[in-house]
């Protein structure tokens, strides 16, 4: 690869400025200074550094983010606040992109990552990742409510879903449940529920697959996974690779 273009993509500015660094001979690969831009290095053997400090490279990242409400799962819009607006530079120069969607109005764990194999892996719908949300339904859900959603419900639209494991928390006028799915269809939790004649008022994603939302992370805040949670992940991936 050549060394203009890992500096670039390490977050170390555009190629230009990266230019500037190397002509200053900021840059050291290995032992000896680099004012050349097109040297070529390899990122996992050479060790290269700018001003001493030694540049770790890393071609994907995991981003565990804590979704708030009236923010969009995308990279872009029109209009609305996306999920990657609310990264640093430093994490949106990598280019993640998020695994998957949460409604506008849904909080809760969303990885944003720019690992496309693993995004393909975690949203194939033959893979059948579980996902498990809780939320507060208008009306009382009921243990017959239970019995329908693991036998799947008939969405407006004709389509019977897989089956969903509902486990109710609280039965109320409000009430409180968790809801583990292996699909992931358009507005899927909020569909199943009016099947039965209920409708979701708050919805939190808490898990996908093994990855489990970070009780601790503040609401609009995001971390990169930590390594048992990304070994976790890629575990699934390698699985069925092998
Ligand atoms: N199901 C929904 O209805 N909305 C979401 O955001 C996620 C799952």
């Amino acid at each position: 690869m050549r060394l203009d273009k890992l500096l670039s993509n390490m977050g170390y500015g555009s190629r230009k400025e990266v230019r500037q660094l190397l002509k200053a001979g900021s840059v050291r690969v290995n032992t000896e200074t680099m004012k050349d831009a097109s040297a070529q290095v390899d990122p996992h053997q050479d060790e290269v550094s700018i001003l001493g400090e030694r540049v770790l490279y890393k071609e994907f990242i995991y981003l565990m983010l804590h979704k708030p409400q009236g923010v969009i799962s995308a990279t872009e819009d029109g209009r609305d606040r996306t999920v990657v607006d609310l990264l640093d530079a430093e994490d949106s120069h990598f280019n993640p992109f998020p695994v998957g969607r949460l409604d506008k109005d849904t909080e809760g764990l969303l990885l944003l990552t720019n690992d496309g194999k693993l995004a393909h892996h975690l949203l194939s719908p033959r893979k059948e990742v579980p996902k498990t949300y809780y939320a507060h339904i208008s009306g009382f859900v009921t243990e017959e409510d239970v019995v329908k959603f693991a036998a799947g419900v008939t969405l407006e639209d004709g389509y019977l879903t897989k089956p969903g494991m509902l486990k109710v928390l609280k039965s109320a006028e409000k009430s409180e449940i968790e809801l583990t799915i292996t699909e992931g269809k358009f507005h899927q939790v909020k569909r199943m529920f009016e099947a039965v004649g209920k409708r979701v008022i708050y919805l939190k994603r808490l898990s996908m697959g093994p990855l489990q939302l970070d009780a601790s992370l503040p609401i609009g805040e995001y971390r990169e996974l930590t390594e048992e949670e990304l070994e976790s992940l890629l575990v699934l991936v390698n699985k069925e690779e092998s």
